[in-house]
């Protein structure tokens, strides 16, 4: 039985994963294809991914491939009641809410993890972690699992550095195309969506602070520019510090950014990477937000111990008080491009989706065979889902002669 806030809100949300459904082409051909040949037959799945129509969507294709999904969401302000509702009624066991509190995201994490999954699909390790930690028992029974993003895979090599991590775990975050395109230009897009529909403020003019300058901080840094903001990079990798530079950002320490920007996002990965001091600097009217996986790159602990005040100003948009400064906190820090808006777009979730779908394929088929590590998709895997895109985008490309496959693989100057 599914754990949901309202089953009437069904419509809605069947509406919402109808019109995903249309955009995203490379899923649909995996749909078509496992409807006929039912891969997962008999297997049950657990996944925990953001429960948005996108996420829906992939849920329902691996369903309808014969598989018994639970599902539950990966942060409590992601998922959208109105689709938990209409995949609760579609014969898919839910297990979330939207404004979860900590111990109800704990227990619907539970209750996931209890369906006995012999298939695993995480978004930033919660689901892994528990099972590695209070359900052992289960590990038996896991073929694998699949992660989707990078917080998750750090988490999962410190697992398997320490030896303790017992399944095999396919990173999809690092096929490319996943990173290339999610990372970049999905969060790129959803970022700004998100900042966009909390504030309904202009972009153009204003001092971006970009903090983090991985796939998806270029994709942020490359889109604030393209709304007409100024972009300030802030890293502590050297190389992706002169990359920002020659991407043609300004790149500065945090402290002497603060005193500048008009809108923070955080896109590190790290913990407390805006704190104390970085308020104490910054202007009056600031606005921060983050888009990394949890809600620790902002240290709102730090931020609520210095405001007077705390008020709700808009939906999504809360105002810390300090002294005479309005410093404005988007989303209470979490994800905003999932948490105010609708997460990526369908077209690029389409790719991340189908090699999700193909790991799945890829574990189930090669059962006994594999590590217990984090492992690549195979290029082969990752070149064929981007051949059906470009197939379902209507257009075509080259291919090498032998003559140039012999060059190519050839040392000898001819
Ligand atoms: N929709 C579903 N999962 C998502 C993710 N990890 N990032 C953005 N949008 C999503």
């Amino acid at each position: 039985m599914s754990t949901i806030r309202d089953g009437s809100l069904a419509p809605g949300g069947k509406q919402k994963i109808d019109w995903v459904r249309e955009h995203m082409p490379v899923l649909n051909e995996l749909a078509r294809e496992f409807r006929e040949t039912k891969p997962f037959s008999g297997l049950r799945v657990a996944i925990c991914l953001h429960l948005e129509a996108k996420t829906a969507y992939m849920a329902k294709v691996i369903s309808e491939s014969g598989a018994d999904v639970t599902i539950t969401g990966s942060n409590p302000l992601s998922t959208q009641d109105d689709v938990a509702a209409s995949l609760a009624a579609d014969g898919v066991t839910v297990h979330s809410w939207y404004g979860a509190s900590d111990d109800e995201y704990r227990e619907h994490l539970r209750l996931t993890i209890e369906s006995r999954p012999h298939l695993i699909i995480d978004d930033g390790g919660d689901l892994v972690a528990l099972l590695h930690s209070s359900y052992t028992h289960l590990i038996k029974d896991v073929i694998g699992g699949a992660e989707e993003t990078t917080t998750g895979l750090i988490r999962l090599r410190a697992m398997a550095a320490a030896g303790e991590l017992k399944i095999p775990m396919i990173a999809v975050n690092d096929a490319y195309c996943k990173f290339l395109f999610d990372n970049r230009y999905g969060t790129g897009q959803s970022v700004w969506d998100g900042i966009m529909r909390a504030t309904n403020l202009v972009i153009a003019g204003k001092t971006v602070v970009v903090v983090g300058y991985g796939w998806c901080g270029k994709g942020v840094a490359l889109r604030a520019k393209g709304l007409g903001a100024r972009v300030i990079v802030c890293e502590v990798d050297p190389v992706r510090a002169v990359e920002a530079v020659m991407d043609g950002n300004s790149v500065m320490p945090l402290l002497q950014a603060a005193a500048s920007g008009d809108i923070f996002i955080t896109v590190s990965g790290c913990n407390s990477v805006i704190g104390r001091e970085h308020f104490l600097n910054m202007k009056d009217g600031a606005i921060l937000c983050n888009a990394g996986h949890f809600d620790i790159e902002i240290n709102k602990k730090e931020l609520a111990q210095m405001a007077g005040e705390i008020r709700t100003v808009r939906r999504n948009v809360e105002a810390y008080i300090i002294e005479e400064k309005r410093i404005y906190l988007l989303a209470e820090g979490r994800l905003v491009n999932l948490a105010a808006a609708d997460g990526h777009p369908a077209e690029i979730m389409d790719l991340s989706f189908a090699l999700q779908v193909e790991s799945l394929r890829y574990l189930n088929d090669n059962y006994g065979k594999l590590q217990s590590d984090v492992l690549s998709l195979p290029a082969a895997v990752d070149e064929r889902v981007a051949r059906r895109k470009l197939f379902a985008m209507g257009i075509a490309i080259d291919s090498l002669s032998s003559a140039q496959q012999c060059y190519l693989s050839s040392w000898k100057q001819e």
